[in-house]
């Protein structure tokens, strides 16, 4: 009961979450693309390209004419302690959480997420990559994963498996969108779906585990949440919204007109001036909730509150893929500046009816995907938190074969589980010492052609300077000692 007023108390204050839909149609036929969507991002100077999708604030670049194509960024190794501090993240919890990890090919035949996503999505009629292949199979570049994790859990007979079954991945996700802050062409999610559990209790592990995934990496987040029932239940409450919205038609913009007729849902999502005051005296979904749905969803809060994950409850959250049934939520950062105010780091909900839907049993199932670029995005405001360790020895070389030598120390010094500072292409001494102070080594190892003879190596103290010669054969556990 105390649950049912407080969804009552945030019925009227509720938030609508935008999705901003691409103004044009664009599913792909190769040979038809648009001259206009060829064009770069920035438009160029000569000579002075920003690379497409860049940051804001990298430097223009000198370029050969060829770019990454528009909405698309190439990750690069400067941001690279930020992607695995979020995949060690992620790695930890699947293997605590017993997730198994899976990878679906990233092209699919259309028709499994035109029978998925549903036709009159955004995604599916205006965002999806879709062309004929080779064979002239009509293919399209994964938007989402959970429709091939289900295609892949029905062909290789996981329904016959010990449930529920649970699986993660990492991909790559393709959406023909205007391209915008936190908002590319291709981007990449952390899922994960469990099937064969009917209980709101794995809805709230799922909702959990996504929490503990962003707040563990330092992000504060809001869950919102809200239940859309099922297909009859939310049919019942289609017509009444419809209703509701007909009568104001006037009132509406121009896309929320055309979702009168398409996706009547989605009017509940628009973040115009005008259409915002009529949504927030809309019918809302959870007074046309069947009791046993009621009940589902009280369930899960009550769970949510066990595992003290706060959430707050949005009746207007609707989500922007078809499949899904009761539970939705999305996951935002609470810190968000205005323009990525609307951009969820992540969302999710049950799709108890998917399973079936394309082909299996029926089988009940729930999950999340998070965007790894937009939570990216949130630990570079805190470089200094995710900077890598640099390494405390360097190992220099003085000739060839001394460089030789150094390749292998190298290899046995990493089978001892040291990081080791070098640099191959460097031939001076004085070039290589520079590195290691840059570095902030501890000690620099010296190779030269003389020690090559010996048998030995120099070990440099960096802060004295003092230097020691060592059996090479010594060196590790001599190291070790020192460290
Ligand atoms: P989704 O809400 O469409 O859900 O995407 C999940 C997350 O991916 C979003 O919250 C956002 O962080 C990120 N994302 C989506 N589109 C873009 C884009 N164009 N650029 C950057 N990031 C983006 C799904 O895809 C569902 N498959 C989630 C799910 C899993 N539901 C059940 N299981």
């Amino acid at each position: 009961m105390a649950k049912k007023k407080k969804m009552n108390k945030q019925k009227a204050k509720k938030k609508v979450v935008k999705k901003t839909a691409p103004k044009k149609r664009a599913v792909f036929v190769a040979k038809k693309m648009p001259v206009a969507e060829k064009k770069p991002v920035i438009a160029p100077a000569v000579g002075e390209q920003k690379p497409t999708g860049a940051e804001e604030g990298d430097a223009p670049q000198k370029h050969s004419g060829l770019q990454a194509l528009r909405g698309m960024k190439d990750i690069l190794p400067k941001e690279d302690q930020y992607w695995y501090a979020l995949l060690d993240h992620a790695i930890r919890l699947a293997q605590f959480y017993e997730f198994g990890w899976i990878q679906t090919p990233l092209l699919e035949d259309a028709r499994l997420y035109t029978r998925s996503i549903g036709k009159g999505t955004d995604i599916v009629e205006k965002e999806m990559y879709v062309f004929e292949d080779r064979d002239m199979e009509r293919v399209a570049l994964r938007p989402e994963g959970t429709a091939g994790v289900v295609r892949a859990y029905i062909q290789h007979g996981m329904l016959n498996l010990p449930q529920p079954v649970k699986m993660w991945y990492f991909a790559s996700m393709f959406r023909h969108e205007r391209p915008q802050k936190g908002r590319y062409r291709e981007h990449h999610q952390i899922g994960f779906e469990v099937f064969g559990d009917p209980s709101p209790s794995a809805d709230a592990q799922l909702i959990a585990i996504a929490y503990t995934l962003l707040s563990d990496l330092g992000i504060s987040v809001e869950v919102r949440i809200n239940s859309i029932g099922m297909p009859d239940e939310r049919a019942r409450y289609i017509m009444e919204l419809t209703g509701y919205y007909r009568a104001k038609r006037s009132y509406l913009c121009e896309d929320c007109k055309k979702r009168l007729n398409r996706n009547p849902l989605r009017l509940l999502d628009c973040k115009e001036e005008g259409c915002k005051p009529l949504r927030d005296e809309a019918p809302q979904i959870v007074d046309w909730l069947s009791e046993p749905s009621k009940k589902f969803f009280m369930e899960l809060l009550e769970d949510l509150d066990e595992l003290q994950v706060p959430y707050s409850l949005d009746p207007f959250l609707v989500r922007g893929l078809d499949y899904y049934s009761h539970t939705v939520f999305e996951f935002y950062t609470k810190e968000q500046d205005a323009e990525t105010a609307q951009s969820a780091l992540g969302g999710g909900g049950r799709y108890d009816l998917l399973v079936e839907q394309l082909g299996g049993r029926p089988t009940p199932a729930v999950g999340f995907g998070v965007g790894m670029e937009r939570i990216v995005t949130e630990l570079k405001k805190r470089p200094d938190e995710f900077a890598q360790k640099p390494p405390t020895v360097f190992l220099a070389h003085l000739g060839q074969g001394a460089r030789r030598k150094a390749l292998r120390l190298l290899q046995d010094l990493h089978a001892e589980g040291m990081r080791v500072g070098f640099n191959l292409a460097k031939t001076s001494l004085k070039a290589q010492l520079d590195i290691a102070d840059k570095q902030k080594v501890l000690y620099t190892l010296i190779l030269g052609q003389k020690e090559m003879m010996d048998g030995t190596i120099i070990v440099r103290d960096m802060e004295s300077g003092a230097q020691e010669i060592v059996d090479v054969t010594k060196i590790v556990p001599f190291l070790k000692k020192k460290l």
